[in-house]
């Protein structure tokens, strides 16, 4: 019943090369489609919306029914996991996300509370609801990828109790508190590999492990804030499903990525759209890629979208490449330029 032979995504991950690429889009589901704001309005609060299965997959489901994109994300964030500990997160119209600051010493009773996953987890269960639901839901050619946010992007939020241009609080606190500091992120870590294990058990067929603010890390820091906490991740989710599929994004890390790349043994690299065109390549020749458009060529439509796309595909477009952008998509950006975009990767 669950035939995954021609789900074009996993085919590419797993190293196949296709001449049109199959495409998704990060934050697919989100405020520039209108059918989405209208679900919204009815959900109540941002996370009432992750937590309520029912409305989750139709959001999740609106891109699909509206683009036929090859990939469904589910629609959750990644601070549910925060959420999931204990830290209450909240969404505020025009700010973004709000959480109490983490002290240091709030770190050691975060760890006992959630000695082993099961409280969060359980805190967690309407999400893995949507993954079953949705898998039903999907025509069998479209991937379903299940997702968290990596520990050091899920540790900034928690640290600075907001967003932050550079994430400069989360940096000090790694330096005036490493040990605690590791311990948050070995925490995030477990948690998030056991609810990957249940997106996976539930019927994602890839997961990705989004790493936005990778990019703000010095060289010894993305060794241990960004490599060592995904790598546990990854491989405590191997120990239980050894043939895990997963796409690693460690936005904005430059030179880093194959140093990444290696150590993570992720099995698929998400670029964002900085990437030199011969490093992009090179990259690729170590396994599947996904990306990498600018998603403000996206919101500026016509030639700089077309030559975009072009350019993506003169770079990456001979090798295994998921098309996507190289992140997330913007609530300004007009619907006919999606459309226009998949006519153009489609040929
Ligand atoms: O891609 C999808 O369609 C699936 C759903 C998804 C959301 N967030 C929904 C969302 C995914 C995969 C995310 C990931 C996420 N969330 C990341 C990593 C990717 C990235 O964009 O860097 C991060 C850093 C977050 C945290 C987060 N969530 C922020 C900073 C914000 C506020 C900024 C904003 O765009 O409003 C959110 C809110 C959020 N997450 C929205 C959506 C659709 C908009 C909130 C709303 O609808 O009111």
């Amino acid at each position: 019943m669950d035939n995954k032979e021609n789900r074009k995504v996993l085919k590419v991950i797993d190293g196949h090369h296709y001449e049109q690429p199959p495409i998704w889009l990060m934050r697919q589901a989100g405020r520039y489609l209108p059918e989405y704001r209208e679900t919204r309005k009815r959900a109540g609060s941002f996370l009432d919306l992750c937590y309520n299965p029912e409305l989750a997959i139709e959001v999740t489901l609106q891109p699909i029914k509206r683009f036929g994109f090859d990939a469904s994300i589910l629609f959750s964030d990644i601070l549910v996991i925060p959420d999931a500990l204990g830290r209450k997160v909240r969404f505020e119209e025009g700010r973004g996300p709000i959480l109490e600051p983490i002290s240091a010493t709030e770190i050691d009773p975060l760890c006992e509370a959630n000695s082993d996953s099961q409280k969060a987890l359980d805190h967690l269960s309407p999400v893995i609801e949507t993954v079953k639901g949705l898998r039903s839901a999907l025509p069998t050619e479209t991937t379903l990828l299940g997702f968290c946010g990596a520990p050091w992007t899920v540790a900034t939020y928690m640290i600075a109790g907001h967003g932050t241009s550079d994430q400069a609080l989360a940096r000090l606190f790694g330096h005036r508190h490493r040990v605690e500091m590791v311990k948050l992120l070995n925490l995030i870590a477990d948690v998030s590999a056991d609810y990957l294990i249940k997106q996976i058990e539930a019927g994602a067929d890839a997961v990705q492990i989004f790493d936005s603010w990778s990019g703000v890390l010095g060289k010894s820091d993305f060794e241990d804030f960004c490599i060592g906490p995904v790598l546990r991740i990854v491989e405590r989710v191997r120990s239980r499903i050894p043939d895990a599929k997963i796409i690693g994004f460690p936005k904005g890390a430059g030179l880093q990525y194959s140093n990444y790349r290696e150590k993570t043994k992720v099995n698929c690299l998400g670029l964002d759209w900085t990437m030199p065109s011969e490093f992009a390549m090179e990259l690729q020749k170590q396994g599947a890629v996904q990306g990498n458009l600018d998603p403000t060529r996206l919101v500026a439509g016509g030639y700089a979208l077309d030559s975009g796309i072009d350019e993506v595909m003169a770079t990456i477009g001979n090798g295994p490449l998921i098309f996507n952008l190289g992140h997330g998509i913007t609530p300004e950006t007009p619907i006919a330029h999606v459309e226009q975009m998949l006519k153009r990767v489609r040929g």
